[in-house]
């Protein structure tokens, strides 16, 4: 297949993960007959240095003309103190709005090279877990209407959220077709007990878990969820939920499976385009310094071929490839756990991924 690429590298440790993801990406496309076509394009800070703006259009036309966009990651203190609208954050959003990316896949999984890098014991994660958080991603108190006012203590601020049963449908839907070709089993996760939003998103998932009656389907409060995740992650199979408690729980998965450095995301919508990028930040702490961890963007790469190419040799190729790399020892700083060897760097890392393949 001949594929265009677009890539947003974004700020601090964005462009060396993404270009470690790039090498594994030819790697892959000279063993099985692909040519990948790679265009960069400014997201984030260096968009807001180089152009003023954190989402300049040429990106956004750009990813639209694209067959699929890589993304790093944006954001760092140089920008912290711009206005909301101007921050590198809403670029994040303006480009997920803008290709129409309302399903946020992010996968959150045990390695079992990984285990004891895993904050919970070994008798809580148990021989694995492996769970699949759809997040809304275009819609609720992220998209809604947000401001200043003066109220009863004088100015104030505030945050609006707005679902409608349209939004709650189509991300409910494409939660429930996943789950048929895992472990058919869904959990929807709000908090009806005292948001209005929540009680039409609950109401509205029950109804459409009724056309799917060979998937198990149950509802929990999202701060039960949160404790639930650390108590037993084993219970859950795929996680549906709106922007804004998506957000949080799939740091909190991340974290047990050892890594936020190793967990992927894809974010799809209507068409085949979809936007891959690793759920962690821009780690500007370590940016440049060869420490960061390439898999998330590497495992972001592979979703890109299953899900938007459907290329699943390739991809599961992608996956052995990273973890016959673990099982060999390789750790970079992040997942270093208990292991006795020095780290290896991003460089390092990649080498061996790619040789792997
Ligand atoms: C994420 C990030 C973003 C979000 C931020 C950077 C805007 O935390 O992708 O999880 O909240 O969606
Ligand atoms: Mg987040």
């Amino acid at each position: 297949m001949d594929l265009n690429i677009a890539l947003l590298k974004g700020d601090g440790i964005g462009p060396e993960i993404i270009d470690s993801a790039v090498e594994v990406l030819e790697r892959v496309g000279s063993l099985y007959g692909h040519k990948f076509t790679f265009t960069p394009y400014l997201i984030g800070g260096i968009a807001i240095d180089e152009t003023g703006e954190p989402l300049p259009q040429a990106t956004v036309d750009g990813c639209l003309a694209s067959d699929s966009v890589l993304l790093g990651a944006v954001g760092g203190p140089k920008w912290d103190d711009l206005p909301g609208d101007k921050r590198p954050e809403k670029a994040l959003l303006g480009i997920r709005y803008a290709l129409g990316l309302y399903t946020n896949l992010r996968p959150a999984k045990l390695f079992p090279a990984l285990k004891g890098a895993s904050p919970l014991r070994e008798d809580i994660v148990g021989a694995c877990f492996d769970i699949m958080i759809v997040r809304e991603l275009t819609g609720g108190i992220y998209f809604g209407d947000r401001g200043y006012r003066q109220g009863k203590y004088g100015e104030e601020a505030f945050d609006t959220e707005a679902y409608s049963v349209k939004e709650i449908e189509r991300i409910g839907k494409a939660a429930f077709d996943i789950a048929r070709k895992r472990g058919k089993r869904v959990t929807s996760i709000d908090k009806a007990n005292v948001l209005e939003t929540s009680r039409l998103w609950r109401k509205t998932m029950q109804a459409l878990a009724e056309q799917y009656p060979d998937v198990e389907y149950r509802d929990m409060l999202v701060d039960n969820a949160a404790m639930q995740l650390v108590r037993d992650p084993k219970q859950f199979d795929v996680i549906v939920t709106s922007n804004m408690f998506g957000d949080i729980l799939s740091d909190e998965a991340s974290q047990i499976t050892g890594s936020i450095g190793m967990l992927a995301s894809a974010s799809l919508g209507d068409t085949t385009r979809g936007m891959y990028e690793p759920i962690h930040g821009s780690a500007p702490d370590i940016a440049g310094q060869d420490k960061a961890n390439p898999i998330a963007t590497v495992l972001s790469a592979a979703m890109m071929l299953r899900y938007s190419f459907g290329l699943s040799a390739e991809a599961d190729s992608i996956e052995r490839a990273v973890d016959s790399v673990l099982t060999s020892g390789a750790r970079t700083a992040d997942i270093l756990g208990s292991s006795a060897l020095p780290p290896v760097g991003c460089r390092a890392m990649t080498e061996q991924i790619v040789s792997a393949l």
